[in-house]
This record gives C-alpha cells, structure tokens and sequence, in this order.
C-alpha cells in the first residue's frame, strides 16, 4: 500500500515531476530499429514521458529523434518530407536536422540569418539490439549506453518486439515482476496450449505457490520464485530486476536455451509502451522467437499496426466464458493479452492506497521501495542507481532441484557469467 502522495511520484513521468526526472536519467527505449530502418524512410511519431517526439533517419542513416511540432507555427513535422540530411515541414518548408537545428526556411529571404536562431529539441540516441534509445536527461550526466548482453549479439540470436499497453507504466511493470500470478492467471485446464499459458502437466501447474525471495544489489534486485515440486524437490525460477524500468527472466518451452525480458517504457501516465526482447545464451539463432510470441499472444498477425494487440479493451479482449468455464482460467487467448487485461482493467492508474498485499508481492513492495528511493536521490543531486551500472552480463534462470538446495549457492554463478563480484 502506498500513500495519495507516493502513488502520484511513482506514476507521473511528465517533464518536471519527479519521477519524470528520475526516468529521464536513463536510457530508455523509444522505438524499434525496424520502424525507421532505412535512409530517408517515413518519419515516426514517438511519444516518451508524456512529450511529442519524431523520429526519422536521416540521408546519411543518421537517427535524430525531435521534437514532433514545427518552430514556426507548430504544425506536426510528421508530415514532413524527409529529404536531403533533415525532416522539412510541408507547411513554409522549415527543414530541421537530426541535431534540431534549423537549416532552411523557404518563407523566407535566402540572405536571412534567421534560421542560426532557430533550433527545436532533439535528443541523443543510439541504435542498439534492435532498438533506437533516447537519452532525455541533462546532457552532462548522461550515462554509459546500455550496453545488455542480449544488446550485443547478432539479429539472428535474438528477437525483439513492442506492445502498446493501455494503462501506467508501473501497472505494468508490477505485473512483470509478480511471479505469485503465473499459474494462476495463465492457468489452463486441457494440455493444448494454443490459448497460451500453463497446462495442467506444466512444471509451473503442478509446482506449488511461491515462497518470494528479493535480494537488493547497485542495479536493482534480483529475486527467486521458490516452489514446492513433489515431496522431494523444488522448481526455482530467478529474475533481475533492472532500474529503473528492466526485467530479465527465463526462457520457457522452447529446446534453444534463452533469456527474456521486457522494457516497460511510459508513453505518458496513461499509456506504456512494453519491449520485449529474448536471446539464444549458447550462440545458436533464435529461430523459436515466432514461436515463443505467438503463443504469447503478440506474434505476427496479433498486434495492429500502431502495436495495440488485436484483443484489447475496446473489444473486451475478445473474451469468451464459454472458454472460460472449459479451457482456461480467463476465457481469454494469449499470455501477455491476459496479463493486459489484469492491469488495464484496474483503471489506467491504479489506487495503491486501497490494495491488500501479502507476502507473495515482496517482489512489489522493493521496486516501489527502489524507486521512491531513486526520486529521492536524484532530487537531491545524486545519480539514480543502475545508470551506471556494470552488471549488463545478467542472466535468469530457472531450475530444478533437491529440497533444501539454496538458490544462492547454486544458481548465482549463472546469473552473473563473466562477472568478477556480485
Ligand atoms: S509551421 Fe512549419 S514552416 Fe511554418
Ligand atoms: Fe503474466
């Protein structure tokens, strides 16, 4: 539970709230590569943190990422023509570059030096694993690039994707790390699995409930989902929880061995953007990423194109009772649209002063915790945790092992390959 107060700092992302300073600390993502993935191709509209962006590559391959509205007379530069080294507005033909400077006014005199005045905002980004990032913070503090393991393989070996998510970004955000839900939520009834989630013969439907373990570290935390397997076992799945915003766990179902995760990006207090990512760790390609999606419910064919899932709240996410009674526990196809619909549901901003947590949601209580901290440090000049951090080599597993086996003594090695401390 958390105050009015507390509630409102961790949710509004806006520039000038606090939150919002905190997150602009970070790399965050603002749109897949694939968007704008050749020279002088179509400018796309980026909301991030609430402000009106685009973004488009430039003759050279250059990216810039701006603001969305005209100096001029603020009409939108996405209808701009995309020509020549800058995005031109087609209304008095002001051309900008991807650094936001203005380089050309056709409404004006060729000797005018106006245009030397004239510069919109633009931020810094970097074109990494699939994804442009954008750095929105005070130019002097900006970051290392984030550099993830899963950033630097080749395309083969990974797969990468986006949903737009219509609720806070921390709505989301607690529903990915709230392992508790998983084979409730996700439950089915019968072994066919093509309405995504958890068969009644799944290692996750015949574990029991969860014991929640969160160790805090510089970059976040990591945590372990302990359940009961049988008399004589337990099946242990491990997760990093990245600042401010990242999320690392498991690959499942699948004969190549990955890692996933999901970024949860806020479009604006209302709406979030998820990147999802997953990568093969033994170098193979990842040629199940298809695969893994679909049966996540955001796979070809699944999404529309402005990245809504085709089941979404306007239709009801298609829910079926009948469904419901015999297959699933939800009446509704695809994990990720059965998560949506948990947290969209609750309203586009949940009021935390009214929950009643219990133990399996310790996972929630220390993100809130990090991240009421996080505000707090940086307003009092320091640099947020994770910006900087080292620990980019960070993998999630899970496993199974003899009752009483600790996590800790087993696992961590692999979830730190590489890594000289943790
Ligand atoms: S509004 Fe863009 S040039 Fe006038
Ligand atoms: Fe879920």
């Amino acid at each position: 539970m958390l105050s009015h107060d507390e509630n409102g700092l961790l949710t509004r992302t806006g520039p000038d709230t606090p939150m919002g300073e905190t997150l602009r600390r970070y790399w965050m993502p603002a749109l897949l590569a694939s968007e704008i993935s050749e020279a002088d191709c179509p400018p796309v509209r980026v909301k991030l943190l609430g402000e009106d962006l685009l973004a488009f590559r430039d003759t050279q391959g250059r990216v810039g990422l701006v603001d969305e509205f005209c100096a001029h007379r603020r009409t939108s530069l996405w209808l701009g023509r995309n020509e020549e080294c800058g995005i031109r507005c087609v209304y008095h033909g002001w051309k900008y570059d991807v650094d936001g400077r203005c380089v050309d006014m056709m409404n004006e005199p060729a000797e005018s030096r106006l245009r030397e005045e004239v510069r919109i905002t633009a931020y810094p980004t970097v074109d990494l694993g699939g994804i442009i990032w954008a750095y929105m913070g005070p130019p002097d503090l900006r970051p290392p690039e984030p550099a993830f393991e899963w950033t630097q393989v080749s395309e083969e070996q990974r797969g990468v994707s986006k949903n737009w998510q219509e609720c806070n970004w921390l709505q989301a955000l607690e529903g990915g790390v709230d392992t508790a839900h998983v084979p409730i939520l996700h439950r089915n009834f019968t072994a066919n699995t093509t309405k995504g989630g958890y068969a009644p013969n799944s290692t996750f439907a015949k574990a029991g409930p969860p014991t929640v373990e969160v160790d805090t570290t510089d970059y976040g935390y990591r945590y372990a989902g302990i359940r009961s397997f049988g008399d004589d076992e337990i099946f242990v799945r491990t997760y990093h929880f990245v600042m401010p915003f990242h999320q690392f766990r498991p690959g499942e179902n699948t004969v190549t061995p990955y890692t996933t995760g999901h970024i949860w990006v806020p479009i604006d207090d209302d709406n979030c953007m998820v990147y999802n990512w997953a990568y093969s760790t033994n170098g193979d390609p990842f040629d199940e990423w298809d695969m893994v999606e679909t049966r996540l419910g955001r796979g070809p064919g699944q999404l529309q194109p402005d990245f809504r899932s085709i089941r979404n709240m306007d239709n009801q996410y298609l829910i079926d009772r009948v469904m419901q009674k015999n297959e699933n526990f939800t009446g509704i196809e695809g994990v990720n649209n059965q998560d949506q619909a948990v947290q969209e549901m609750m309203g586009a901003v949940v009021d935390r002063t009214r929950e009643y947590l219990t133990s399996s949601d310790l996972t929630i209580v220390q993100l809130r915790r990090l991240l009421l901290e996080a505000v707090r440090t940086v307003s009092d000049g320091g640099d947020p945790p994770g910006a900087r951090s080292a620990y980019y080599k960070l993998r999630a597993l899970d496993r199974i092992m003899p009752k009483g086996a600790s996590w800790r003594d087993e696992m961590l090695p692999d979830m730190y390959p590489d890594s000289v401390s943790r």
